[in-house]
């Protein structure tokens, strides 16, 4: 790949040796505006990036009332035995390509009470899955009928993502975005102003109730620059130490999971099969498949009874800052883990500035005009004002930033253990404009 590439270009020989080479962050990924070509298949329009939209659907749109679907015709159905079977056709013979794709069929299996039943040929039933490698990922939303050779799914040489993969499935068993949910405004603001005109409809509200709560961490969450004309923020999430679980493409999040499992009945027909003995699970856990309560994040016990912790992972580092301190990097001055995310939320008394002075700064440096490996984004607006990102040896010992009111916000993506970060004190200096 061009980008490991330019990596090895740019490490020096030394660190080569002692460092197995990192996965470079995968800038495009689900970036369906960038990676989606402008007309879907049979001449359909794209919706939202990915969704392919189906004129047929158009009437009910307006009366979707969860998360996914509810119009059971466009769920999978079931068979006479009462399991929901989606039968599928992989279009491609490469091996690697069939493997990738497998994993996430096999993640949505594992998870849900849906088969999914691999064919041999393209051409029966009349209504299946077929995969095929054209540009860019896409789906229709639901089950579509009708289409002679199957419902085509797109997954793209750019799209083998285990979470890509994942999400596009999703759209064909009936999810929508998770930010076209009617409570989404309560989690995340949609920066217009970074958006270009005629793509601010790919931000619109499409469902009304919701089954599970709103998740950051869903697959099917769009990530924080989708449909950026500027490369700024077009989504952020209103806790702003959530910001960077938008878009993440790991894999399927519980909620994704339990949603799936509402709106196809899997949660009914288990604790109908464990009868009397179904547990009664709490914190929003539920029946699986063995009997058991399976459990968020954050709650353990037989019913989920216990909170731990909350549904998203812990800050690693950094949180609120509102006394004068000095903060670093982890480890500092040692070099901190990979892939470590900080946050620190900088907070001024009542008329007053946050002035952040650099001692140290060294992370790698930009490549092709980006920080792509190591930065620090500082937020001199605040949490939700966009600032400048840093990386290499771009701030300068003694360089100062003040806040333009009284909130910083930084935060730092560490990518690889090669450099030792940084080293800044905050103080708290008089706002004259106050
Ligand atoms: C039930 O299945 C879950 C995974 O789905 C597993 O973690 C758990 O250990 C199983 N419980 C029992 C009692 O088998
Ligand atoms: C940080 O401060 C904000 C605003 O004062 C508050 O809403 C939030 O709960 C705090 N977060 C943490 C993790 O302490
Ligand atoms: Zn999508």
């Amino acid at each position: 790949m061009g980008m490991i590439k330019c990596l090895l270009i740019f490490l020096n020989s030394q660190v080569l040796t002692a460092l197995a080479l990192p996965k470079p962050p995968a800038d495009l990924e689900g970036r369906y505006d960038i990676l989606n070509p402008d007309v879907g298949p049979y001449g359909l329009p794209f919706i939202e990036g990915d969704i392919v939209f189906d004129p047929l659907y158009q009437t009910i749109e307006d009366v979707e009332t969860r998360k996914g679907t509810t119009n059971t015709e466009r769920l999978w159905p079931k068979n006479k035995r009462g399991i929901v079977v989606v039968p599928f056709y992989i279009n491609d013979q490469d091996l690697d390509y069939q493997d990738r794709v497998m994993a996430a069929i096999r993640h949505w299996r594992e998870n849900t009470c849906i088969v999914f039943k691999k064919l041999k040929s393209a051409d029966k039933p009349i209504n299946h899955l077929n995969i095929v490698r054209e540009s860019g990922c896409w789906s229709f939303i639901g089950r579509n009928y009708g289409q002679s050779s199957g419902q085509k799914i797109s997954i793209g040489n750019e799209c083998l993502g285990l979470g890509t993969v994942a999400h596009e499935v999703g759209h064909a068993l009936g999810f929508y975005h998770e930010q076209s949910r009617s409570d989404r405004d309560d989690y995340v603001i949609i920066n217009f102003e970074n958006i270009e005109s005629d793509k601010t409809g790919n931000f619109k509200i499409r469902t009304t109730l919701t089954d599970v709560p709103y998740d950051y961490t869903s697959v099917m969450h769009y990530g924080s620059k989708i449909f950026s004309i500027n490369g700024e923020f077009t989504l952020m999430a209103k806790d702003p130490f959530r910001q960077g679980l938008l878009g993440s493409r790991k894999g399927l999040s519980f909620r994704d999971i339990k949603m799936a499992n509402i709106m196809y009945g899997c949660i009914d027909s288990w604790t109908g099969s464990c009868g009397l003995s179904a547990p009664v699970c709490h914190n929003e856990g539920y029946v699986d498949k063995n009997c058991t309560c399976r459990c968020p994040p954050g709650t353990s016990g037989d019913q989920c009874q216990e909170v731990t912790g909350g549904y998203y992972p812990d800050l690693e580092c950094g949180g609120n800052v509102t006394e004068p301190t000095v903060i670093t990097t982890p480890n500092y001055p040692n070099t901190f883990l990979p892939e470590t995310q900080c946050m620190w939320w900088i907070q001024a008394p009542f008329c007053m500035k946050v002035k952040l002075t650099f001692s140290s700064f060294k992370l790698i440096k930009r490549m092709s005009s980006s920080c792509r490996f190591d930065k620090l984004e500082i937020r001199e607006g605040g949490p939700f004002v966009s600032g400048h990102t840093y990386c290499g040896s771009e701030i300068e010992s003694g360089q100062a930033f003040e806040s333009i009111q009284s909130e910083m916000f930084l935060w730092f993506n560490g990518a690889v253990e090669m450099e030792p970060g940084f080293s800044a004190h905050v103080s708290f200096i008089n706002d004259p404009d106050c």
